[in-house]
């Protein structure tokens, strides 16, 4: 009888490596060096620094600051390496200008307008910078894709290219995205998993702050932020974003004000929220949220209303982070609550308490993380009370901060709202 080849034959002529697979243990350790952005903030949300060889997106709404940014970036860069700057959208006279009028440094700056992937990857090549960026990732067309540029398949595979590019020449590469609503442009989000990392540049563009928010890092935490302020000479880092938030708007007496010391990735920030609710007598109630979940406002009021017997469901809710931030953390529920209680009571809270604390559906309060580094910054500020949960406290050092410990949203709100 004839013997039958083994299944799977044809793979016998693969030559493998011989030296793969490879032990953990045997894998170079050792921390790559990251190259500072000379821009802290943005060092800060990247992790420390720029990694050679990574791919970086920036995505963000129109007219937010990506390219001022990235121009920023690209010229303190410049100043111990070679920087490429390709950019699909502006002249180069328009960079020029920008540079400029921004009083850059800009001699190490190589500029292209292109938006040809084939010619990109040529001057990625004949310059072999140590940082690219790709201003922006909708505006560039790979030659073999024949879809439209922006469309899904073209910027999957612009972007597969230009990680190619970076992990074989160990250039950085740093990616602009724009942020789209229409489902048929691919915004950022399609790119997501396929770089190391992602961060969105956020702010009200009727103001001056922007945040820089790590979504997502392959070599650092996220939600970690880095603070900006739009000013004529460009993007101005905020050192100390606490001490500007409260000095911008005195602390206010009024009722539905309360201020919160959120930590949003590593750094504790006071901020200040603010509701109001008033009754209306005709039509669905309006409910509006600025800087925090609207969902988790839904869910808060209900926990009011069901708990605390606040009665508010007929009400008209606004509620608004003053600044401009974006509140993520659960741990500010009980500030969305006592904001929400001050202006339905018409009472307000001790302007110089902060309260913190997470609010669960049976009404109880719950503890946070870090409570000592938030109470620290509180009184590192000046305030000198603090409403915190129960549980979770421990021995802490705050000489100048009295602590109010309650276990419940009805004891937080007896406490707060004495007057
Ligand atoms: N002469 C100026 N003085 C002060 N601020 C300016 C000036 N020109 C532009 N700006 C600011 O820069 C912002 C635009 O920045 P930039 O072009 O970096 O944004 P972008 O996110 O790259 O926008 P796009 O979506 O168009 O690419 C403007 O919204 C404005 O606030
Ligand atoms: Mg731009």
């Amino acid at each position: 009888m004839e013997e039958k080849p083994p299944s799977g034959n044809s793979k016998s002529k693969l030559t493998l490596p011989t030296d793969f697979p490879k032990l953990l243990s045997q894998v170079d350790m050792a921390e790559e060096d990251r190259y500072p952005t000379g821009i802290n903030e943005l060092d800060r949300v990247l992790g420390g620094g720029v990694v050679p060889g990574s791919l970086v997106l920036i995505g963000g709404d129109p007219g937010i600051g990506k390219s001022t940014l990235l121009l920023q970036a690209a010229s303190s860069l410049s100043t111990s390496g070679k920087v490429l700057y390709i950019t699909g959208e502006e002249s180069l006279r328009q960079v020029g200008l920008r540079a400029g009028r921004l009083g850059l440094k800009t001699n190490e700056i190589y500029l292209a307008c292109e938006t040809n992937l084939e010619y990109i990857s040529e001057y990625i090549k004949k310059v072999s910078p140590r940082v690219a960026v790709v201003d922006s990732i909708q505006t560039m067309v790979h030659p073999d894709v024949t879809s439209a540029p922006g469309s899904v398949s073209q910027v999957r595979e612009v972007t597969a290219k230009l990680m190619h590019h970076a992990k074989e020449h160990g250039t950085s590469i740093f990616i602009v995205g724009h942020v789209t609503k229409e489902g048929t442009i691919a915004g950022p989000r399609v790119l997501e998993h396929m770089v190391d990392t992602v961060l969105y540049f956020e702010g009200d563009r009727h103001q001056s702050f922007r945040v820089l928010r790590t979504v997502k890092n392959r070599f650092g935490s996220t939600n970690e932020l880095g603070i900006f302020e739009m000013q004529g000479q460009g993007l101005v880092e905020i050192e100390n974003p606490s001490a500007m938030f409260m000095a911008r708007h005195p602390l206010s007496t009024a009722p539905g004000s309360v201020v919160v010391p959120s930590i949003e990735g590593t750094r504790p920030l006071l901020v200040e929220i603010q509701a109001l609710v008033s009754s209306n007598s005709y039509g669905v109630p309006r409910r509006m949220t600025t800087g925090v979940d609207h969902n988790r406002v839904a869910l808060i009021m209900a926990v009011l209303e069901k708990r605390v017997g606040m009665r508010m469901g007929s009400s008209d809710a606004y509620v608004n982070v003053v600044g401009g931030v974006r509140l993520l953390e659960p741990a500010v529920d009980l500030a969305v609550a006592l904001s929400l209680a001050s202006s339905f009571r018409d009472a307000a809270v001790p302007n110089d308490m902060v309260v913190v604390g997470e609010v669960g559906l049976t009404g109880e309060v719950r503890p946070v993380t870090s409570l000592e580094r938030r109470l620290k910054e509180a009184e590192g500020m000046g305030f000198k009370k603090a409403l915190v949960p129960c549980t979770g406290i421990k021995k802490m050092s705050l000489p100048d901060v009295q602590l109010y410990s309650i276990d419940t949203l009805v004891e937080a709100i007896e406490v707060a709202l004495q007057g």
